[in-house]
């Protein structure tokens, strides 16, 4: 673990408008920089910069965080490491005795230089191997595509790396990074021996692992590396690293199971393409994924263990999605691959299917009905118990409202009914208007209150403890306890750091809300403690009203009587603008 008072330290050293213009070109304007944003393809800049806060939001698609979130991002690098990239740019270092595993980042170091070496070899040797050079031909690639992916041939002969290493060849890191296996009786070999090599570069484009194939026919067909402390499966997606200006600039990326597959479409002209590593699609691959890009297209084999691939890729899909990202699934003729599939029909024809590809709420409603028979009752009411495991799972509220719909459509019954039968709750429809307006209010009063609060943080002194009985909504009350700590303990800690120091989704949001509209509450130092005492007047009767439209619901017995007259009286006190009773 990294201290949080390091974190802060880094945080408070490094220039975000520094950082971001290393890699995306900024534009000055008033008091903050802006740029189209590099998160999401918009055609006019809604992405601003504040050096002031040291924070980047962008109005398009709401991405926003600190210097260490725009790494994490932008380079897809892990929290420890934009944390040790920060630090080395400011002159930090991270603090010895919390490092990780000192011994274990220096093995990754070494393991980074060992994969890349071997690559290079790989590589030399497919320029001097005319049996290579031919499969590749006849598989239909050209040079120029073999060297933007990198690909290379490992030669016969059991210890071709020797030739690289030397007397390193014996190092134990060679069988750690998966280059050389032991046997039985201690000799050691190469693991790849006489295959086109594909090496799997991570995000930032190290190399990190291969895969290689057989020349022609031969078991297995293709070899992959082991898992290393370089390399997990899972979590990998191979093509990234190339594909991310084509993803960038189409908001799209196309899913496939092989590395011809991606290699392939990267020749005829369709560079969004990547693939998952002999694994089924992960919930981290599909969170990746949709760092990248708003739609995710899945475009598996057409054959049957393409279409299992396809249910697995929805299984870990579901909870993730979000209505603003869409998944399609887009199923190819039985006898095609990627591969064949853009070789034999073009790449025109390959972005046509693309935009017909089958929407993930279609798939899934396809997958539920099987060959139920929907003429009849059982049929549709299996078809209502089979959706129980899936569609109340579904992430995105509007797209679980559509296909609950749907469903309800299919199954002959109503919404509710359908809803109900999930086990979900009920639709909002019948719920009287003016709670919700009254609701929104009491949001507005204590945003207003926590904006002021992080524009002018000595008012938090004034702030009295009881206040946080008023807030109803958790969050809120969270980060109001925290900006108050914050001042009484007279920490000079940013609300950048307060930011980067909490793990919970919901509180991160607020803070970056309240980053991005502190300063529209233009209040004078004059007027700031009676803008503050207005304000919480304002929460108070809120939460008067409240209770007398609860006490009012109900018959009430003399003690909540005697309870509502007094809250009437504090109600007038609060609306006359008197102090409320203590
Ligand atoms: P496929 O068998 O569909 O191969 O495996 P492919 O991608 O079409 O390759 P070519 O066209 O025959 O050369 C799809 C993916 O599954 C993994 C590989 O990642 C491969 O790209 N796989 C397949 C293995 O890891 N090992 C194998 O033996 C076979
Ligand atoms: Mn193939």
């Amino acid at each position: 673990m990294i201290p949080e008072s390091f974190v802060q330290e880094v945080l408070a050293r490094v220039d975000i408008v520094d950082l971001i213009e290393r890699h995306v070109p900024l534009k000055k304007g008033g008091a903050n920089y802006s740029a189209c944003c590099p998160f999401h393809n918009e055609k006019s800049p809604s992405f601003t910069v504040s050096p002031t806060k040291q924070f980047y939001h962008c109005f398009g698609c709401g991405a926003h965080g600190t210097a260490i979130g725009f790494l994490i991002e932008y380079a897809g690098v892990s929290f420890p490491d934009a944390i040790k990239e920060l630090a080395q740019q400011v002159g930090l270092q991270v603090p010895e005795e919390e490092r990780p595993d000192p011994a274990r980042q220096a093995q990754s170091q070494s393991l980074l230089e060992i994969t890349a070496r071997a690559a290079k070899f790989y590589r030399e040797q497919l320029k001097i191997s005319p049996k290579a050079i031919d499969y590749l031909k006849s598989r239909g690639l050209t040079g120029e595509i073999a060297a933007r992916y990198g690909i290379g041939y490992a030669p016969e002969g059991w210890q071709g790396l020797r030739s690289v290493f030397g007397e390193q060849y014996e190092q134990p890191a060679l069988v750690e990074g998966g280059l050389v296996i032991t046997n039985d009786t201690g000799r050691r070999y190469d693991r790849f021996r006489d295959r086109v090599m594909f090496p799997i570069h991570d995000q930032r484009g190290n190399i990190i692992g291969f895969g290689g194939r057989v020349l022609g026919q031969g078991e297995p067909k293709y070899l992959n590396s082991p898992e290393t402390p370089l390399f997990e499966k899972g979590r990998e997606l191979y093509g990234l690293h190339q594909a991310r200006q084509s993803i960038r600039e189409s908001n799209t990326v196309v899913v496939t199971e092989g590395y011809m597959d991606v290699v392939a479409l990267a020749q005829f002209g369709f560079g969004a393409a990547v693939a998952t590593l002999g694994t089924a699609t992960t919930a981290t691959h599909i969170q990746k994924l949709f760092r990248q890009a708003e739609r995710v297209v899945f475009c598996f084999d057409g054959d049957k263990a393409g279409r299992k691939a396809a249910r697995r890729a929805l299984e870990a899909s579901i909870e993730h999605l979000a209505d603003d990202r869409a998944v399609r699934f887009l199923f190819l003729p039985a006898e095609h691959d990627p591969d064949s599939y853009i070789r034999e029909e073009g790449l025109v024809a390959f972005q046509r299917a693309l935009n017909e590809a089958t929407p993930l709420t279609d798939f899934l409603l396809r997958e539920l009905r099987g060959d139920l028979d929907l003429s009849t009752a059982e049929g549709r009411a299996r078809l209502v118990f089979e959706a129980k495991d899936w569609v109340p799972r579904m992430s995105a509220p509007i797209l679980r409202a559509q296909t609950v719909r749907s469903l309800a459509d299919l199954a002959e019954m109503d919404v509710a009914e359908v809803e109900r039968a999930l086990g979900m709750e009920p639709g909002t429809k019948g719920r009287p208007a003016p709670r919700r307006l009254e609701r929104q209010r009491v949001v507005t009063a204590t945003r207003q209150l926590l904006r002021l609060l992080s524009a002018r943080p000595e008012l938090c002194l004034q702030v009295p403890d009881d206040i946080v009985l008023f807030l109803p909504d958790e969050t809120e009350r969270e980060v109001l306890q925290l900006l108050c700590e914050r001042a009484r303990s007279g920490a000079v800690i940013s609300l950048t750091a307060m930011f980067e120091s909490q793990s919970d989704a919901g509180l991160r949001n607020l803070i970056a809300d309240l980053l991005t509209t502190a300063d529209e509450e233009h209040v004078s130092e004059e007027d700031a403690s009676e803008v503050l005492s207005d304000t919480l007047r304002a929460l108070r009767l809120q939460a008067v009203k409240r209770e007398i439209e609860t006490l009012n619901k109900g018959g009430l017995n003399a003690d909540e009587i005697l309870k509502l007259k007094a809250l009437f009286t504090q109600k007038k006190q609060l609306e006359s603008g008197q102090k409320p009773p203590v």
